[in-house]
């Protein structure tokens, strides 16, 4: 199974897998949304078929609900958990700090909760995610659908005097239509190409009225595992000051999602 995968799909599947073993039985684990933490949430369901892991997931998004429940992770929600052991995700962008862009899928609301209410942070990403300075990803902003234009005019003067190199927004759409969050929310694309103080603008877009949460994750992530095509992970442990490598064995894992 994986030799048919591409290269960018066997480094997600790495450092999926290789997150995947850190989740202990009895664990309370935040399953973060996008094509990496899908992988995540299948190597979690297979462990749960294989092991008998028993552990219960609280998704970021409807999508990674859905995903959970049809690979028999028992599912239930941030207030029947109350606080997480751990929470896996991906991530748009990282830097060496391990601040994060999120919320390319749309799900950073949510994400951002679950975070904040776990343990520890772990980010699982292929090694294009890492960037020197956040912001050539565009960042994406949750605002509420009432007065949307005027949320977005306040947000353009932020901009003019916040450190950033491109000040262009767009209203993310989805076949036509506004997209639509989770929580009944729109969500502004800001193409910054350069923030040059993500900690200043989280917290200044944060007081915006309008807007609900912002895609930047400052101070939240503990760990990232970057995997690659060939197998390799790195961990880089940003309170431990760590980085560890290992090798996820893809030809064992051949058979483990066949049916996918
Ligand atoms: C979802 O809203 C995002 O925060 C994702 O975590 C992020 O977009 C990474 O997605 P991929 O793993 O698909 O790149």
């Amino acid at each position: 199974m994986t030799g048919e995968l591409s290269p960018i799909d066997k480094a997600k599947f790495s450092a999926a897998k290789r997150a995947a073993d850190m989740v202990e039985d009895g664990m309370r684990v935040g399953l973060g949304t996008g094509s990496t933490a899908a992988w995540l949430v299948r190597h979690l369901g297979d462990r749960v078929r294989d092991e008998g892991l028993r552990i219960q997931g609280v998704p970021t998004s409807s999508r990674t609900s859905q995903l959970a429940r049809q690979v028999g992770i028992d599912v239930i929600t941030l207030d029947e958990a109350g606080t997480l052991s751990i929470t896996i995700d991906g991530a748009d962008e990282f830097d060496r700090n391990l601040n994060l862009i999120k919320g390319g899928g749309g799900a950073l609301l949510q994400e951002k909760i679950v975070a904040a209410a776990s343990e520890e942070v772990v980010i699982i990403a292929d090694a294009a995610k890492e960037v020197g300075t956040l912001g050539a990803f565009p960042l994406p902003i949750e605002v509420i659908p009432f007065g949307w234009t005027t949320t977005q005019m306040l947000v353009e003067e932020l901009l003019v005097s916040a450190d950033v190199m491109g000040r262009r927004i767009t209203l993310r759409m989805n076949a036509g239509k506004p997209f639509v969050t989770d929580e009944g929310n729109y969500i502004l694309d800001l193409h910054l190409s350069r923030i040059g103080n993500a900690r200043q603008l989280a917290m200044a877009l944060n007081q915006m009225p309008g807007v609900v949460e912002n895609g930047l994750f400052i101070d939240l992530c503990d760990k990232v595992i970057i995997g690659y095509s060939d197998g390799r992970v790195e961990t880089r442990d940003i309170n431990q000051g760590t980085v560890e490598e290992g090798q996820i064995d893809l030809i064992e894992n051949d058979n483990l999602f066949s049916d996918i």
